[in-house]
């Protein structure tokens, strides 16, 4: 595997690369990471994975400074997964001005659920996934359903810029408990630990209702939100929303996704489930 930090050496290499599938990340690789991995590898000859921890998508008093960053444990990862480039900016060569000038300015979308907690955070995933895409050039990009509105952003962003990116989703990779893997689980106390997989427990009683008929989502919302509540979490919200766009469901709506975010101690979690009914 060649560690590619530089713009213009990833530009030369793409230059006689063949196919290429990318799957863009913030390192502290896990299982989930190594599963869009795996997904990319089927899609085009060569892999290329980046590891950058993009302030820009950090809010203040957000975990940009303490977010993991493990390089050569993910190297190895990266590595035996037979991945072709770590493309591993750092920031001046992403950010050279430091202040971003022209950014790339989601929808309405970026401000409801995860983004109406992280005002800013959409706009700078989109922006420096657009800048990636801008380097890396690639065949594919291979996004995780575990980050749902993220992947909704970027679709939405791939459309209407007409970028010939062709965007893969892939299943949330979960541990043997239900709990979504994430970088930011390593956050957790041992006694938080025990109590995380309760997030999809909950989303999974949504999901049983749905299929069953039940079309009352208020009420199904609220009745996770108290169990989560009793539970020591402080809930920032769980949806019921249609699973293409994201929009309020309706009523009766067949292809439904719920979504939720919800912080246990100082850790920031979220899941999400598909229902299609
Ligand atoms: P990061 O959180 O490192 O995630 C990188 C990719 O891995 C994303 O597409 C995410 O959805 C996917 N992923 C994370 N956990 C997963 C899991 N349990 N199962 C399946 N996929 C999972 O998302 C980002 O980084 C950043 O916002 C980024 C797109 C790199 C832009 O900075």
């Amino acid at each position: 595997m060649q560690v590619i930090r530089s713009i213009s050496a990833l530009r030369s290499w793409r230059k006689d690369a063949g196919t290429v599938a990318f799957v863009p990340t913030m390192g502290n690789l896990h299982a989930g990471h190594l599963a869009l991995v795996a997904e990319a590898h089927r899609h085009a000859e060569k892999v290329v994975v980046s590891i950058f921890v993009n302030r820009l998508q950090f809010g203040q008093g957000e975990d940009f400074d303490a977010y993991p960053r493990t390089f050569d444990e993910d190297c190895a990862k990266l590595e035996a997964a037979g991945v072709d480039v770590l493309f591993f900016p750092d920031e001046a060569e992403l950010y050279p001005r430091v202040r971003q000038a022209y950014n790339v300015e989601p929808p309405n979308l970026q401000n409801e659920l995860c983004g109406a907690f992280r005002p800013g955070h959409f706009r700078g995933v989109a922006t420096v996934v657009s800048k990636l895409f801008n380097i890396v050039e690639p065949d594919f990009a291979c996004f995780g359903k575990k980050d749902y509105q993220q992947l909704a952003v970027i679709r939405g962003m791939v459309e209407d810029l007409n970028s010939p990116v062709v965007v893969v989703p892939v299943d949330t990779g979960r541990a043997d408990d239900g709990l979504a893997l994430s970088s930011r689980n390593g956050y957790l106390s041992d006694a938080e630990r025990a109590e995380a997989p309760r997030l999809y427990r909950n989303l999974s009683l949504i999901r049983e209702a749905l299929i069953a008929g039940d079309s009352d989502y208020a009420a199904l919302e609220a009745r996770a939100v108290e169990d989560l509540t009793a539970h020591g979490w402080r809930v920032d919200y769980v949806e019921v929303r249609h699973a293409h766009t994201l929009e309020v469901a309706h009523a009766g709506e067949k292809h439904l996704v719920v979504l939720a975010a919800a912080r246990l101690g100082r850790t920031r979690l979220i899941d999400n489930i598909e229902v299609d009914r």
